[in-house]
């Protein structure tokens, strides 16, 4: 015993002498960020923003700010990292150890630089993940100690960046259910400003976890410097940006530590969720078709795979159907030329009949009266119209009138003293519990076990986390917002271990939980209740700045019966194009329209699913919006243009096309159009060159209301 203290005496001693003057440069092939560990020992941010090219500059940066900066000692604002000691003590300092550089992948790296206290035996990894072609870097850390008992985790950021500009200017996302993702600009100032969340499960309904920071002056697509920044945790996030009396700027972004204090026992290591970034020296589009090559090529499920088109059943019936509803609808998507039959809420439930949401969710089992031959049959109907199955599941909550909650209240999150309070009639249960991580794994694998031709799951989660009390964490209340997410996760990994091809939405009552770390399990994600068709051109550009077209499922509804359904559709297409609609409600030449789109949309495919997005005209600007997808080789884009409510005896003027080859030719061609309608595109069916359509542009918008078009152009 004696011997090891000694031993340790002298390693901490050695390892003060052996501070060096390290630079380490983090980059892809355009983005640098160079640490520097100092003969103080501490490690510094010296630089964030275009990469370097010549490693002998890096010596000529300033020193710049402590890079993860911790609670007790010489900074006077927010840090990154704040423990408590067993003896109380709040203290930590850290020193540089050591770091690695490793290839994980082609053109992937990891760097892992260690930092260690030498008063206290706390060691925290910071983790630099680099994707180089895709101008992406993932950050987290790992925290551990050799202290006798558990110390207590009070923050524990997954990055902390520093910048130093003349001025900042962030652009948030906030919202509710059927507003989300709406975007505001706003300075920063002295002071803080935070983004964060404390729902728990349906984390970010009012704010996603994700920001858009500008550098010096306001960016536009095409111009200025900017930040994109994004964490993937499926839970409470914090982002904190805090301007400093010398108009420096820390971004902290991580786990909300609100009600979350953590004990990590000696020996475990505390991993903080990724936080993931990405800068442009040539504004927000290049920045977001960084994220969006990245998410299809590494994080979101089947990221470089197809997406199913489908019809869905909720907005036609709610919870009123039968069976051969439902087979009829089949018949309407067979119709449509769809790929699949999605069956939404309302199929389960005997002794609690889910006929509405006050009852039934827990209890997966088919009701008798509604399905009288259960699943199989519409697998089976399904299976001989040759369309897919899919099917709505909400495995994490629970109705208080169900038999799971009269069985297993010890598996709800609840308060055991109080009068239990509802979100839409529900609750939560405590997915802490290994217990409650099985019974939600075999939600998913009971349904597939017993009926494997399920092709796909829509996995809602309409209720934050209520009633904040779990039976089984009973001492470590404050484990339970962040232990909750880790069990989900569990589940997840389970469910994609065992069906790896199996397709996912992600839906949160809209989208009121999407994040990247969530999009590793699911294909896709329910954007927003609200299909309101001007509306959507609102969300979908929100989340566009992150998010690809196929990730974001975008459905033909009857809302907004004021928009015709070709400017409906054509909003979906956009997106993940599905339809929730009665076939009964539309004229033969809408249903013809809709079977077009359908074919067009599948055709188009390589340009809306793979191909690099250009927000042409936000519609945040004024009353029309566009945008453009052009496929990787520039041998075909798509223009989608809206006009909504244009004033009267507007002045159009011609829109600049994006991202063609400017040597080359291309034909213009309006398409997806009403039968019978001609095009009043002027140029409509004449050869351009790239050239002429970057510098000049076809005059896309009308004065009509509600108009819409899409414009294919294709090279010679
Ligand atoms: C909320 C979802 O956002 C809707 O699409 C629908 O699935 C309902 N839940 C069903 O209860």
């Amino acid at each position: 015993m004696r011997l090891k203290a000694i031993l340790s005496v002298c390693l901490l001693a050695l390892s003060t002498v052996l501070y060096a003057d390290e630079l380490i440069q983090i980059r892809t092939d355009r983005i640098g960020l160079v640490l520097r560990a100092e003969k103080d020992g501490r490690l510094y941010q010296s630089y964030i923003g275009k990469r370097l090219n010549n490693d002998s500059d890096l010596q000529n940066l300033p020193k710049g700010t402590e890079a993860y900066l911790t609670h007790g000692m010489e900074d006077y604002l927010e840090p990154a990292l704040e423990v408590r000691h067993n003896d109380a003590n709040a203290s930590l300092l850290l020193k540089y150890v050591s770091h690695t550089i490793q290839n994980i992948e082609p053109d992937v790296d990891e760097t892992v630089i260690t930092l260690r206290d030498d008063q206290y035996p706390v060691t925290v990894k910071l983790h630099y993940v680099t994707y180089a072609k895709e101008n992406i870097i993932k950050t987290f850390s790992e925290i551990s100690h050799e202290e006798k008992k558990p110390i207590k985790l009070e923050r524990y950021a997954s990055a902390m960046l520093h910048f130093s500009n003349s001025a900042y200017y962030l652009t948030e996302y906030s919202g509710d259910w059927i507003y989300e993702a709406t975007m505001s600009s706003t300075p920063l100032n002295f002071g803080k400003k935070v983004l964060d969340s404390k729902l728990g499960t349906r984390a970010n309904m009012f704010t996603p976890p994700m920001f858009i920071f500008l550098l010096d002056k306001e960016a536009s697509e095409n111009e200025g410097e900017v930040i994109l920044g994004t964490l993937g945790w499926t839970g409470n996030f914090r982002f904190t940006f805090e301007v400093d009396n010398k108009k420096d700027l820390r971004v902290i972004a991580g786990i909300n530590p609100y009600y979350s204090e953590y004990a990590l026992p000696k020996g475990e290591v505390f991993r903080t969720p990724d936080f993931y970034f990405t800068y442009s020296d040539c504004g927000e589009g290049q920045a977001s078709r960084n994220f969006h090559d990245w998410a299809r090529k590494y994080q979101l499920k089947d990221g470089e795979k197809d997406r199913l088109t489908l019809l869905n059943n909720w907005e036609s019936t709610y919870f009123d159907f039968d069976e051969n509803k439902l087979v009829d609808l089949m018949g309407d998507a067979v119709k449509l030329g769809v790929d699949m039959f999605l069956l939404d809420d309302g199929w389960f439930g005997n002794k609690h009949p889910r006929h509405s949401d006050t009852q039934g969710l827990g209890d997966w089992e088919e009701t008798h009266d509604k399905l009288p031959n259960g699943i199989q049959r519409l697998v089976d109907e399904a299976a001989k119209k040759n369309i897919k199955f899919g099917i709505w599941i909400e495995p994490e909550m629970v109705n208080p009138k169900s038999e799971l909650y009269e069985k297993h209240k010890d598996w709800v999150i609840h308060l055991p003293n109080r009068e239990e309070y509802y979100f839409r009639n529900q609750m939560v249960l405590d997915l802490s519990n290994p217990e409650v991580q099985d019974f939600v794994f075999g939600v998913v694998d009971g349904l597939m076990t017993k009926y494997p031709g399920i092709a796909y799951f829509k996995w809602d989660c309409n209720s934050p986390i209520t009633n904040i009390y779990s039976p089984y964490l009973k001492d470590k209340q404050t484990h339970l917002y962040v232990d909750y997410v880790r069990g989900l996760y569990n589940v997840l990994e389970r469910i994609k271990a065992k069906y790896p091809d199996l397709p996912m939405m992600l839906c949160s009552g809209g989208s009121g939980r999407i994040d990247y770390e969530a999009l590793k399990y699911f294909t896709e994600f329910w954007a927003s209740d609200d299909t309101d068709p001007v509306q959507r051109l609102f969300i979908q550009y929100g989340y566009s700045f992150f998010y690809p077209a196929k990730s974001m499922s975008a459905h033909v509804t009857t809302w907004n019966k004021d928009a015709s359904i070709k400017f409906r559709t054509d909003v979906a297409m956009r997106g993940k194009l599905g339809f929730d609609i009665k076939l009964s409600d539309l004229s033969g030449d809408d249903l013809t329209y809709c079977q077009n789109a359908v074919k067009n949309y599948k055709r188009l495919r390589p340009a809306i699913m793979e191909g690099d997005l250009y927000r042409l005209v936000s519609p945040y600007s004024g009353p029309h919006a566009a945008n453009q997808f052009v496929t990787k080789d520039k041998n075909k884009a798509l223009v989608f243009a809206f006009d909504v409510y244009p004033a009267y005896g507007e002045k159009c003027l011609p829109v600049r096309l994006e991202g063609l080859d400017a040597e080359k030719q291309y034909r213009v061609e309006e398409i997806n159009m009403m039968p019978g309608q001609s095009s009043s595109l002027e140029g409509n069916g004449m050869v351009y060159s790239g050239d002429y359509l970057m510098k000049v542009g076809l005059t896309l918008f009308t004065g009509n209301k509600l108009h819409s078009r899409i414009i294919e152009i294709q090279t010679e």
